[in-house]
């Protein structure tokens, strides 16, 4: 089978390297791709989000099954795309991306469903959230609402500093946000797999975001990970599927989104239990590099099972050795 993979980060080199290793490949195309991604993949030079040009190259190259790394051609229905055209997508489509493209769509799905996560406000106007700041004490967290690869959170624990994000999120036309509790914890990342009914656990991570060496500075989308985050006992991962996961895949099913891909649950361990702090529609980067290192089962394989709504029955096996790593990036 012919695989094309979306995209050109760490994530999607370490989900070359494994799929490269499958028995059920034939050939793998990235687009665009890297330079650590061409040892394994041949790369062509398509944008992760041209629809048309990814699609016609699926045509030309028999391309069966893809693979979407990154969020942001997920949430712009990519997926959807493909499968109109008979190609199978290893990806949620663009009403399930929302789980991950608006964090106020996320907050109300819970509410409906009555999954833990912090207390919140959903605003559109710069008095609206003003006010809202009023709901809650200080630490407050004020977020963006769309896609801001991993810098559109703001802690205040001023209302100087809330007042300066909300000035800047409110600075254009059409911003929304959510205002939120603050929460305390240990903080772990869930991936499960899904085919829209059937889940499979796949692994955890801790990833560490600040930008400086020594734990300072902003928040990035992450600057290195471990995996397993031993914090999220199994006693801990079966609560947070059972009160959180289960319930938003069920949710998204009943609601005419069935959620199919990896689902990447963002938790906070609170004293009373775990709460969501967040979805992604995909894997984390870089925390997907840690759980390539450890997955022993055939990558492609248990793709093409979700992909395919064939999930039921099928199991992964995962090293029990941690793996490490650390982002090196450019100024
Ligand atoms: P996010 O972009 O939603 O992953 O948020 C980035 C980071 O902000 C998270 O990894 C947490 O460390 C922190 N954060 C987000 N929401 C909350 C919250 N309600 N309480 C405490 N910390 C939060
Ligand atoms: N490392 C965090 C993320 O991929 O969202």
């Amino acid at each position: 089978m012919n695989v094309l993979l979306v995209g050109s980060g760490g994530r999607e080199h370490a989900l070359a390297w494994r799929l490269a290793q499958s028995p059920l490949l034939d050939r793998l195309y990235a687009a665009p791709g890297n330079p650590g991604i061409a040892e394994h993949a041949e790369c062509v030079a398509i944008a992760a989000t041209d629809q048309a040009a990814l699609l016609a190259f699926c045509r030309e190259h028999d391309v069966r099954f893809v693979v979407v790394g990154p969020e942001q051609p997920l949430v712009e229905g990519l997926s959807d795309r493909l499968r109109e055209a008979g190609i199978a997508v290893f990806g949620p489509s663009a009403a399930a991306a929302q789980l991950e493209g608006s964090k106020g769509f996320t907050k109300d799905l819970c509410q409906r469903a009555n999954i833990p996560t912090a207390g919140y406000v959903r605003v559109t106007s710069l008095e609206a959230a003003r006010n809202a700041l009023g709901t809650f004490g200080l630490p407050v967290v004020i977020k963006a609402d769309g896609l801001a690869a991993g810098k559109g959170v703001t802690i205040a624990s001023s209302p100087e500093e809330a007042e300066a994000a909300l000035v800047a999120l409110f600075d254009g036309p059409g911003a929304e946000a959510v205002i939120e509790e603050f929460l305390t914890g240990e903080e772990a990342s869930l991936f499960v797999l899904t085919d829209g009914t059937s889940y499979l656990p796949f692994g955890s991570a801790q990833d560490h975001k600040r930008v400086g060496d020594g734990d300072v500075g902003p928040n990035t989308g992450g600057m290195g990970a471990y995996s397993p985050a031993r914090v999220l006992t199994p006693e801990l991962e079966q609560l947070a599927i059972d009160t959180i996961v289960r319930l938003t895949i069920e949710k998204m099913a009943e609601e005419g989104m069935p959620y199919s891909g990896v689902l990447y649950a963002g938790l906070m361990l609170t004293p009373l239990g775990p709460k969501l702090i967040e979805y992604n529609a995909r894997f984390g980067d870089p925390e997907c590099q840690v759980l390539m290192m450890r997955l022993e089962s055939d990558l492609l394989e248990i793709m093409l099972a979700t992909a395919e709504g064939r999930l039921a029955g099928h199991k992964v096996r995962f090293s029990d050795d941690p793996a490490l790593t650390v982002v090196v990036a450019a100024r």
